[in-house]
This record gives C-alpha cells, sequence and structure tokens, in this order.
C-alpha cells in the first residue's frame, strides 16, 4: 500500500515535470507543472500560460482543475506542483482559491524540490477559506 501510494507521487511528480515544456511563459519564464489525480485513478495535467496583458494569465494548478472539472471531474485526490526555479513551489492565493473550491480536506497537496517531498492539505495552505 505504502508502494503503491509512493509511485503514485512519483508518477504525479513525473508528469508535472513533463508539462514543464509546454509551459508559455514568455514573460517570467517561470515554469510550472501540475499534474491532479481524481479519485477514479485519471491524472489531468496542467502547466502555466501567460498573456501580454498578464493578469490573464492561468497557474499550472488551475490549468489541470479546469481541465478535470470540464470534463465532469470533481473528487480529487492528490495535486503535485513542480517548477523550473529548482525550488518548492507553493500555489498561489488563487490557485488556493480554487483547490478550496474543490478540495474536501483530505487531499494531498504535493510539492517536490531534489527528491524532498513535502504534502500538505488545503486547510493548512488556505485556513478559513471563503465559501458560500
Ligand atoms: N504560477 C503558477 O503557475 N502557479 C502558481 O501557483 C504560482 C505562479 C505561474 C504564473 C506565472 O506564469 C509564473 O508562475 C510567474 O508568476
Amino acid at each position: 500500500m505504502q508502494n503503491l501510494e509512493k509511485s503514485m507521487i512519483s508518477k504525479l511528480i513525473e508528469t508535472a515535470m513533463e508539462q514543464l515544456k509546454f509551459s508559455y511563459t514568455p514573460y517570467s519564464n517561470f515554469k510550472v507543472g501540475a499534474s491532479l489525480l481524481t479519485k477514479n485513478g485519471q491524472i489531468y495535467t496542467g502547466c502555466n500560460i501567460e498573456n501580454a496583458a498578464y493578469t490573464p494569465t492561468n497557474c499550472a494548478e488551475r490549468t489541470a482543475i479546469f481541465k478535470a472539472v470540464s470534463e465532469g471531474r470533481k473528487e480529487f485526490a492528490k495535486i503535485a506542483i513542480v517548477s523550473s526555479s529548482g525550488l518548492k513551489t507553493y500555489p498561489c492565493g488563487i490557485c488556493r482559491q480554487v483547490m478550496s473550491e474543490f478540495f474536501k480536506g483530505n487531499e494531498q497537496i504535493i510539492l517536490e524540490n531534489a527528491g524532498e517531498i513535502i504534502k500538505y492539505t488545503i486547510d493548512y495552505l488556505l485556513p478559513d477559506s471563503f465559501k458560500l
């Protein structure tokens, strides 16, 4: 069971890394990749997509979540986030808010740096989040 969990986390990190090559970042050159695991075992990936007007930029996490939700998936288990920075990349406030919309609490938000893996919950990253 623990090995299955470890290999799934490795797979998510690997597929998130693969997204870095698709990142569209002519303005920041900061490439981010995300890989989202649904509860039924599907993986949705995403990269950041920048824009000349800056504010329309979409983060990698939101790309992955929106791809999944737009295909009818709303039950998630884990999301891995990586970047080209060589450091752990924490999700921005907007992505935390978007995660809080769909994450029920136990989902793992996985960050990786040089082989070190850290897992967070959405409640830790965005306590007392706004909900209607
Ligand atoms: N970025 C993400 O993709 N995810 C985050 O959670 C933080 C920021 C992207 C947006 C922009 O393209 C670049 O990183 C620099 O801010």
